[in-house]
């Protein structure tokens, strides 16, 4: 039997229990379990072009302009609209977010963001994570970072450092953490990072690398970005893959004061002879369907690049990791 999700508005045949839920009278399919979150948590947008209202579930399906929200329901509605305005920038604003610590965040925030500047595309990489690993991962030390441009001190252009050709970096130290206790803590835009950002129009991509929990920090990164990857480890000794992102996800969603778009799970720590490994992924593809991504394998060269601050693709372009990496840069760059 084939339904529609009823916020993807995908066809497909359910055989999980979460995918048909009952409403009222009303019966609901869900094609997955990211879907399902979004329903319960989030509210329809309405098309800029046509008017009519749906669940964001696509990247391309909102476009942020300045201050200005663009909404799509289809391509065909937004290709009607930016056909006309074809020379406005777009920028994407992806966290690599997850409140678990090592699953791999860092090591994805950095690779993404180098991996898309390799292919000529204009990014930034901002670290909002205390602990400060980004900059060392790529070899830049500043004592001007995130938090002196979040507390007004200095401009963006002050803080921002070129570290690779179209690559530029905001470095982050510990006076981040310590900020967060200045702020008012339940109001997770107090840090005004949208409208500190908003006229930025040099990059096309911003790749936010988050610290490992759901603190003011994160929040301040998700009322920020618009869209999210979720590393997930798959080495676990227990089988908790699924129950762990759910949780996550949940997490956001709570925080989440506007609708951000899960561009994907990403399996980390994917060891191809293990057991569990392989159960954790097939969960994962089964929960989340075409929202998860294809997994990155455990590999030595991904724990020595930063030690030689270099990104997997200049430090072993060979390797599995530099080869997993570019699915991933792929299939974000081409992600509708
Ligand atoms: N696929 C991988 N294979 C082997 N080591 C990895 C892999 N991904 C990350 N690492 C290493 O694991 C550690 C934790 O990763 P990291 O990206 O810092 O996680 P997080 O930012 O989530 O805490 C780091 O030493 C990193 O180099
Ligand atoms: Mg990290
Ligand atoms: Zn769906
Ligand atoms: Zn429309």
């Amino acid at each position: 039997m084939q339904v529609k999700c009823a916020v993807c508005e995908k066809d497909f045949t359910p055989h999980l229990s979460f995918q048909t839920q009952k409403e009222g009278d009303n019966i609901l399919y869900f094609c997955s379990q990211i879907c399902l979150l979004q329903y319960k948590t989030s509210k329809k947008v309405k098309c800029s072009v046509c008017g009519n209202e749906f669940f964001l579930s696509k990247v391309f399906q909102r476009e942020e302009v300045g201050f200005n929200t663009y909404f799509y329901c289809s391509l065909a509605c937004r290709d009607r609209q930016s056909g006309a305005q074809e020379t406005r920038t777009r920028v994407r604003k992806i966290a690599v977010m997850n409140q678990k610590g090592g699953t791999g965040k860092t090591t994805t925030a950095v690779n993404l963001a180098s991996g898309i500047a390799e292919k000529g595309i204009k990014t930034l990489l901002v670290d909002m994570d205390p602990q400060g690993s980004v900059g060392v991962s790529l070899g830049v030390r500043s004592d001007k970072t995130i938090a002196d441009f979040l507390m007004n001190r200095i401009a963006l252009t002050d803080c921002t450092i070129p570290v690779r050709k179209d690559l530029d970096v905001i470095t982050s130290n510990e006076k981040l953490s310590m900020m967060e206790f200045e702020f008012v803590r339940d109001d997770p835009n107090a840090f005004r990072m949208r409208e500190k950002f908003s006229n930025i129009t040099d990059y096309k991509y911003i790749v936010v690398d988050c610290p490992p929990s759901m603190s003011y920090l994160g929040r301040a990164v998700l009322n920020f970005c618009n869209e999210i990857i979720i590393p997930v480890s798959c080495d676990y000794l227990s089988f908790m893959g699924t129950q762990n992102i759910i949780k996550s996800i949940n997490h956001i969603n709570e925080f989440l004061k506007r609708d951000i778009v899960v561009t994907g799970i990403l399996p980390t720590f994917f060891d191809i002879r293990n057991r569990i490994s392989h159960l954790i992924l097939q969960d994962l593809q089964k929960n989340f369907q075409d929202k998860c991504l294809s997994p990155v394998r455990i590999n030595t060269r991904l724990r020595e690049a930063p030690i030689h601050r270099m990104s997997i693709f200049e430090y072993a372009p060979d390797s599995h990791g530099a080869e997993d990496y570019n699915l991933l840069v792929e299939k974000v760059l081409h992600y509708q």
